[in-house]
């Protein structure tokens, strides 16, 4: 159709030898041969032209965008496990023992199929980069190296921790420091065969009140930059982060659109919503399920029904959202021993634990050696229980209520179940159950035996 415009005097039958081909140009035709071919040229340089705009108003937008998509298709992947339901987490803290302590839970006595993801907690962030002392850099080998019996088996090293907050303000101010960071984080998962970072700041944009909104943003960055990086350097590394429970704090601490696009999962810190402090010196339960009926108001939001639902409604995906379990309780001292119920008052830390941290096997064997004295009472709807003896005042978790806790995450769609953590467990399997049997890891394992598919013993 092209030819007929541009040659239009000529015969069709010239045309069609023309086109037929260009070498059998007569000597009477030859002009219009040229012509014609170079007139074909310029069309073509013509669309190529048409085809080079247009690829740069479409591809280039895309081309930014993509970093988007592939990183979407990234945290989407779900994580694999060895014997259970590949969409289910359970991630387990585990906290580094101190050099000199005995009764501690070492890594080789992890079982290596209990969890889907261990992180190894906490290191620091000392001048913009990741800092563990000597001896912690050799726990962390011996437990990279339970990855030898369960392949399937993530291994993270946590970041944080409370009270462990100033590093963090410091580094995400501005890119050159967040870059110095995540350069850390290369080295450190390179060097040790980790498989991932879980970021544990508690909390971005809380206490300095100047800088506010912008250091949510700044920590929304740092995500983002190390996903960025992750991509880059095409490993399928996992980034978590371990996020606050109670509304006031996730209000200002978090973009959850950014938490969606960037990690692959978010460790709820669902516990310690009561604890002794002198501003709340009251009993209260450390992770309730759901409120009690007398609770309103505030004290209504402190449990962990609203706060998954809260979580949900501010638009996290369901997929991302890791419910965290204690094996640990909270103990108090009663003002008065006869007012022993949840939310009477109290003078201070219990004398059992530490601080008023109290772990599963220190409650199961002070419930032992004390039965007669003891009364342990199960709270009907917050799900979880407490005991009493004189003015000692402990609430605690027990098989069944870990177990209702894994149930709630099932039946919610949730991705999964965190341990806080591996430590405070009966790792030695010295809590007797009903029947006399023990069993190592009693709590976490109900909530993996609950939440996986496949059973594990041991
Ligand atoms: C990782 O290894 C590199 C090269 O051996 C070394 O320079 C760097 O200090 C190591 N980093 C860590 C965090 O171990
Ligand atoms: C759990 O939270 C949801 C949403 O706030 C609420 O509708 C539901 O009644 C709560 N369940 C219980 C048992 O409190
Ligand atoms: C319970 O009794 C055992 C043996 O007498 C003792 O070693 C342990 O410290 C006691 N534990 C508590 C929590 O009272």
């Amino acid at each position: 159709m092209m030819a007929t415009t541009l040659c239009k005097d000529e015969s069709d039958f010239k045309y069609r030898r023309i086109l037929e081909n260009h070498n059998n140009c007569t000597q009477y035709n030859k002009m219009y041969c040229y012509q014609f071919v170079h007139a074909v040229m310029l069309v073509i340089l013509f669309l190529l032209f048409i085809l080079i705009v247009l690829y740069a108003l479409v591809a280039i937008p895309r081309l930014q965008g993509n970093i988007h998509t592939k990183q979407r298709e990234i945290s989407a992947r779900p994580v694999s496990s060895v014997n259970g339901d590949p969409s289910k987490v359970l991630s387990c803290y585990y906290n580094f023992p101190s050099e000199d302590g005995d009764h501690e839970l070492m890594p080789s006595d992890i079982h290596p199929y209990l969890c889907t993801h261990i992180n190894v907690a906490f290191a620091r962030v000392v001048n913009k980069q990741i800092s563990l002392e000597h001896h912690e850099y050799t726990r962390l080998q011996e437990v990279v190296k339970l990855k030898h019996s369960n392949p399937e088996l993530k291994v993270l090293l946590s970041v944080g921790g409370a009270g462990n907050d100033n590093g963090f303000s410091e580094m995400v101010i501005n890119h050159a420091s967040r870059k110095t960071f995540i350069k850390s984080i290369k080295n450190l998962l390179r060097n040790y065969s980790l498989d991932g970072i879980d970021l544990d700041w508690e909390f971005p944009a809380l206490h300095g009140m100047q800088s506010g909104a912008r250091e949510r943003q700044h920590f929304s960055q740092l995500l983002r930059e190390i996903r960025m990086e992750f991509i880059r350097e095409k490993r399928d590394y996992v980034l978590t982060i371990a996020a606050a429970a109670p509304q006031i704090i996730v209000d200002v601490s978090y973009d959850i659109d950014q938490l969606n696009q960037y990690v692959d999962f978010v460790n709820v810190m669902t516990y310690d919503y009561h604890y002794y402090t002198k501003y709340t010196p009251f009993t209260g339960l450390n992770s309730p399920l759901y409120p009690r009926a007398s609770e309103q108001l505030y004290l209504a939001t402190l449990n962990i029904n609203y706060t998954v639902h809260m979580y949900l409604s501010k638009g996290l995906d369901p997929s991302k959202i890791v419910v965290g379990i204690p094996t640990y309780g909270h103990s108090f001292t009663l003002v008065n021993k006869n007012n022993h119920g949840v939310g009477s008052p109290a003078s201070g830390f219990g004398s059992l634990g530490a601080l008023g941290f109290v772990s599963y096997p220190q409650v199961c064997t002070f419930i032992a050696n004390f039965s007669s004295d003891t009364t342990v009472q199960q709270d009907s709807e917050a799900k979880v229980s407490y005991l009493y003896n004189y003015k000692e005042w402990v609430s605690f978790e027990t098989p069944q209520s870990v177990t209702e806790k894994a149930q709630f995450i099932k039946q919610n769609n949730l991705r999964g179940g965190m341990i806080y953590s591996l430590n405070a467990d009966d790792f030695e399997g010295i809590c007797e159950h009903g029947d006399g049997h023990s069993s190592k890891f009693t709590l976490s394992l109900s909530v993996r035996n609950t939440l996986m598919r496949f059973n594990i013993q041991k």
